[in-house]
């Protein structure tokens, strides 16, 4: 064999050697020596819809001491088919008296310790009814006077996991009590209403790496360092990229969010996957447990407009309760580029310089090496400070060659305070909800006939919705289950997958005009781009017709199959009608939902666009008499049922904004 043909092999055989999946057998996965599943209120042991096994905690008394004998084995009342998974959220464990757990744990390690709470009446004991505290024999007290209604209503959540991090525990064991919180002492007790429980789904204890050991410093002191003891976990993102499961975490089980709701409107960025064959090289001081490969192969940037960008922050804000320290942690990899001074940018906590001229490749000297920064800030009790601003800007003083910035993950961490408290009141539900809730009440009250327009117009909306809804449905059912990475349809249903779709195409056009006019992440086209996409608005293109207008089929970025819905000039739909759903349309990201693109108002014209679905309309499947479709099988309808069932779900209780139709 000549040296150049072995040369040649040896590097094809270095080419397979990098183009092998992310997570190899070997990788430096955790693996907990202490791992808990308790599926509270059940007597049998089950598998959850992520695949890992939840242990009935009947089964094993022992963990169960004090007041565990008046506790209540129960299945929540309201049978719920839109949880992630029945194992563990059906089943509870109400406590009448203080209860608590003993569990016996390496001393060695920290331990996560995660509630996963379904808010629910159970045994008929209403939900607001459940109002408790959760402390631990180490003297922390993780929940105070908490209703797990009230938190996931004012979240619109359709269910919580309370996750803390806790400090080895020297003795070898820890117990954990919850408590019902006592009557008030003035109000006139002895009624049943004031009688207040304690519940929990599921709780899941776990021993993990110290992924805090050093002292973090305080934005704006760099002399000020804190420890990290105790957290309890605020916000875990997946920067740029979709919902990780416990399962695909590199052995922390921990859950990873797309990061799109809380990325402020104006500049939402574009977000870059670099594939799963993209190779992550764990530097020595970075473990894989830091972070799963998944979200270091994913990131958000600023795009390619440097005079865009030298004008805007990419910028994430988060609700947190007051007078806590937070730890923030946020997860860097150069995907791109590959010298120093490429990328160089500046990092604002709350407002104040975290680090400047921060460039990913000075860092970790090469592409594809992950690094992570965390930065410590205090949140005092004053007006606007219950939300944290993570912002980044490019650093226009080091003249990079690209004025622009990048992130890959961002976890948000509350520490405990001298106290040994992490408790808050519970949230308040945003002013939307509130006022939606007031209208609700009036409606009932009230009976003029403007009320009865607007509930015409809300049914209509409604209708509308559901068809959508439905025709989704179908199309994932065919097409993006094996799309989406990894993720069962049923095992993560309820929480809204965004898809980046509408980020990227935004990216490679740099239009910003459809932002600034409406705060959302939709794109702004032109006319000339919407009469080119239809031919001119061709009849032959129209596949539906409505009070409002038509919807066309059309192109756009040369292949991006787009429905096009025009507006009547004669129809009733109001610019601001026309506003208002572009404002709700893309706040909304659910994988049961069509998603709004863009939309163009230009020429007295009112045009929205929205994501494609190939496969045509439900309604075509059902009445389709001449065979052009395979008739549907009684699975994909109960399917379809189940997905519309979900989107609705999620437009009541589940985006930030609930939609009441
Ligand atoms: C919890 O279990 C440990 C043994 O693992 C035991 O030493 C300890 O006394 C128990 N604590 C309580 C409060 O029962
Ligand atoms: C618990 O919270 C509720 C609702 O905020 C409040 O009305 C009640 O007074 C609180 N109870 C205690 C003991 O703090
Ligand atoms: C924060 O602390 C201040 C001073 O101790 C107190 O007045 C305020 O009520 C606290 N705020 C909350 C939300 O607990
Ligand atoms: C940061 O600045 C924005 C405006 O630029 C302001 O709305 C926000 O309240 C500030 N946040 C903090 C924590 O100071
Ligand atoms: C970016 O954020 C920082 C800190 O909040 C602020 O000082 C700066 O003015 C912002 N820059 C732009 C262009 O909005
Ligand atoms: C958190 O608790 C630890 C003891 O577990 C304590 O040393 C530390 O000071 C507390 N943190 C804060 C910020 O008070
Ligand atoms: C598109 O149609 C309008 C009227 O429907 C017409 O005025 C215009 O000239 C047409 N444009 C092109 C490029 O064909």
């Amino acid at each position: 064999m000549s040296d150049t043909a072995r040369c040649t092999l040896l590097l094809a055989l270095l080419f397979v050697a990098g183009a092998v999946p992310v997570v190899p057998a070997n990788a430096k996965v955790y693996r907990p020596v202490d791992s808990i599943l308790l599926n509270c209120g059940s007597t049998s042991d089950g598998l959850d819809a992520d695949g890992r096994n939840w242990v009935s905690d009947t089964n094993n008394q022992h963990w169960l001491v004090d007041g565990g004998r008046s506790s209540i084995m129960t299945v929540a009342d309201r049978l719920e088919t839109l949880l992630p998974s029945t194992i563990p959220y059906m089943t509870a464990c109400v406590f009448p008296v203080d209860t608590a757990y003993n569990f016996t744990v390496d001393p060695n390690h920290r331990h996560w310790l995660r509630f996963l709470f379904y808010p629910s009446s159970y045994n008929g004991i209403p939900p607001e009814n459940f109002r408790f505290s959760v402390s631990t024999s180490t003297g922390l007290i993780l929940l105070r006077n908490f209703s797990v209604w009230f938190t996931a209503k004012a979240l619109t959540q359709a269910y919580l996991i309370e996750e803390f991090s806790l400090p080895r525990a020297p003795a070898g064991f820890f117990t954990v009590t919850f408590t019902p919180t006592p009557p008030m002492a003035m109000s006139n007790s002895n009624d049943d209403d004031d009688v207040t429980y304690a519940y929990v789904n599921g709780i899941e204890v776990s021993s993990m790496p110290d992924i805090f050991d050093d002292p973090v410093t305080m934005v704006g002191f760099s002399d000020q360092k804190v420890d990290i003891a105790t957290t309890q976990t605020m916000y875990r993102f997946n920067v740029g990229g979709g919902y990780i499961p416990p399962s695909k975490d590199s052995g922390l089980a921990r859950y990873w969010y797309n990061d799109t709701p809380y990325v402020l409107g104006v500049m939402p960025g574009v977000t870059y996957d670099a594939g799963p064959r993209f190779h992550i090289k764990y530097p020595s001081d970075v473990a894989e447990y830091a972070a799963p490969a998944l979200v270091y192969t994913g990131s958000r940037s600023m795009g390619p407009d440097a005079r865009v960008n030298q004008n805007n922050n990419l910028t994430w804000t988060m609700e947190v309760d007051a007078n806590f320290t937070y730890v923030v942690r946020l997860h860097f990899c150069e995907l791109l580029l590959d010298k120093p001074n490429q990328r160089a940018f500046d990092i604002f906590v709350n407002n104040k310089t975290a680090q400047s001229d921060a460039d990913v490749i000075k860092m970790t000297s090469e592409r594809g090496v992950p690094v992570y920064k965390d930065f410590a800030v205090h949140m005092a009790d004053e007006p606007g400070d219950e939300v944290l601003w993570i912002a980044l800007h490019p650093s226009v003083a080091l003249r990079p060659k690209f004025y622009d910035a990048i992130l890959s993950g961002l976890e948000v961490f509350k520490l405990n305070d001298s106290a040994g408290n992490l408790a808050a009141p519970d949230p308040l539900p945003s002013k939307m909800l509130a006022q939606a809730e007031l209208g609700a009440g009036e409606e009932e009250r009230s009976r003029n006939s403007k009320h009865q327009a607007n509930k015409k117009k809300a049914v209509i909306a409604a209708v509308g919705i559901v068809a959508a809804i439905c025709v989704v449905v179908y199309h994932h059912h065919n097409k993006r289950d094996r799309e989406l990475s990894g993720s069962e349809s049923h095992s993560s249903g309820w929480l809204p997958l965004y898809h980046s779709y509408t980020m990227r195409r935004q990216g490679m056009s740099g239009h910003l005009g459809g932002n600034q006019l409406t705060g959302s992440m939709c794109r702004h086209f032109s006319i000339a781009e919407m009469r080119a996409a239809t031919k001119n608005f061709s009849e032959e293109l129209v596949i539906g017709v409505g009070g409002f207008g038509k919807v066309y089929r059309g192109v756009v970025d040369g292949d991006t199959k787009v429905a096009i819905k025009r507006s009547n000039p004669s129809s009733e739909q109001g610019a601001l009608e026309f506003h208002t759903e572009i404002e709700m349309l893309s706040k909304l990201r659910h994988r049961h939902l069509v998603a709004l693109i863009g939309s163009c108002e230009e020429d007295k014209e009112m045009i929205l666009v929205y994501d494609y679905m190939e496969h045509g309309t439900l309604r075509e499947h059902l009445y389709d008499k001449g065979g052009k479709t395979p008739p549907l099988s009684w699975r994909s309808r109960l399917e379809i049922c189940i997905g519309a069932a979900r989107g609705l779900h999620y437009l009541h209780t589940g985006a930030r904004y609930t939609i009441i139709c």
